[in-house]
């Protein structure tokens, strides 16, 4: 038993990326339109999403298949300190690449034609390099125009060297709006949410290498519950699988999915249980705060998440069981929700009558809804309709 359940938390990884092709699941767009930037010389990849959607878990996959191929490619991956400067990450680059401790040339002698001079000597065939976590870069003022012309001059040059940058979606973005002059050379690739087929294929994946089986039904709901967000699949599933194997069940029902849900909600960030129960706190027994929001977590939302407060009607009259026709019901709520006092949980764009909402945290609706099953504000039959 002690070894199926440490198994399960081999196959389901809910706090780390993917790093064996056979865990992971689809993706095949995203990889193949990496493979074609990796085959045009002068091409370069820019790999760039939501937190958590999977992005570093799809270069990890890029570079174990590129490791097959170590004659022709030489392949690294770096992640950016928040310290780093730009010298202070191609440093580490070259140390990965050249397999050394030591190099011999200064940090300060770094710059973008320095770089290319550099990587057309030392690397006979191609390489492959990845710069993980761009986006946690802060103190470098000159880094994107840097990086920018580094892009610039190995493409120029028509090397054999790609650069994949990634990194969450505004943050890299910043790099082609400043610098339109290398949009050519740049392949710009989105991470989207995760599919439904998608999730369902961690899960089915997961299952099979563990030997146990599920219900599809329970599969729907864990795919449903997570809303592309491919840790939650991760975290549900390995709980519910952990306490089936408890019980020497090979086939996990919804009991099992129950005390998941339980599990999760216990073993949440931090920052996320404080953030929820501050936004929904009153000092009243009976309040509309956690339906609310719990209808706010559950309204569908468009691909930058938004939602409307007309939108909040459908699934809130459905929690409450009374028809609302309009919003002036909770409105209020709404706006409170994006103040300090309420945690910020939501934020609110646009203009007067056109408001749109969101979430700051994007991992916050499905923790919301998981927080609303264990506390039976609503129940997984009524989530399935
Ligand atoms: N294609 C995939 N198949 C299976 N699990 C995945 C896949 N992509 C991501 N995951 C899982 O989702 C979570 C977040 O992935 P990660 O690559 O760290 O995201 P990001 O780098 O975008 O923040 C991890 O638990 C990882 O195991
Ligand atoms: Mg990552």
């Amino acid at each position: 038993m002690i070894l199926r359940f440490m198994q399960s938390g081999q196959v389901f990884t809910p706090s780390a990326p993917i790093n064996n092709q056979d865990l992971f699941a689809g993706r095949v767009n995203q990889l193949n339109r990496l493979f074609g930037a990796v085959s045009q010389r002068g091409q370069h990849a820019i790999l760039f999403g939501e937190r958590g959607v999977g992005k570093t878990s799809l270069a990890n996959v890029l570079l174990n298949i590129l490791s097959g191929y170590k004659e022709q490619f030489k392949s690294v991956i770096v992640n950016c300190d928040t310290e780093d400067r730009f010298d202070q990450l191609w440093y580490k680059i070259f140390l990965e690449l050249e397999n050394t401790q030591v190099l011999d040339f200064e940090m300060h002698q770094i710059n973008p034609e320095f770089i290319r001079v550099r990587l057309q000597r030392q690397i006979t065939g191609s390489a492959v390099i990845i710069i993980d976590e761009m986006d946690r870069l802060n103190r470098d003022p000159n880094f994107t125009s840097l990086m920018a012309d580094t892009i610039k001059t190995l493409s120029d040059h028509s090397t054999n060297i790609t650069l994949i940058l990634v990194g969450v979606a505004n943050h890299v973005e910043e790099l082609i709006a400043e610098h339109l002059s290398i949009e050519r050379a740049l392949i710009q690739i989105q991470m989207p949410r995760m599919s439904h087929d998608e999730l369902t294929e961690i899960i089915r994946k997961g299952l099979e290498r563990l030997s146990m089986t599920m219900e599809q039904t329970l599969i729907q709901a864990i795919v449903f519950l997570s809303q592309g967000l491919p840790n939650y699949v991760h975290l549900l599933a390995l709980y519910a699988s952990q306490s089936a194997i408890r019980e020497n069940i090979s086939n996990i029902n919804v009991d099992h999915l129950s005390k998941a849900i339980k599990q999760a909600c216990e073993n949440a960030q931090h920052s996320i249980m404080r953030t929820y129960s501050t936004s929904i706190f009153s000092s009243r027994q009976e309040t509309i705060y956690p339906k609310v929001l719990l209808a706010c977590a559950l309204v569908k939302k468009d691909e930058t998440g938004c939602f409307r407060a007309v939108d909040v009607r459908e699934p809130l009259s459905k929690l409450v069981g009374k028809k609302y026709t309009t919003t002036s019901a909770f409105n209020r709520q709404l706006n409170q929700f994006c103040e300090e006092a309420r945690g910020n949980i939501l934020e609110k764009k646009g203009v007067e009558r056109h408001y749109r909402f969101r979430f700051t945290n994007a991992m916050m609706p499905p923790y919301i809804v998981i927080e609303g099953l264990r506390t039976g504000i609503i129940n997984l039959e009524q989530l399935q309709s």
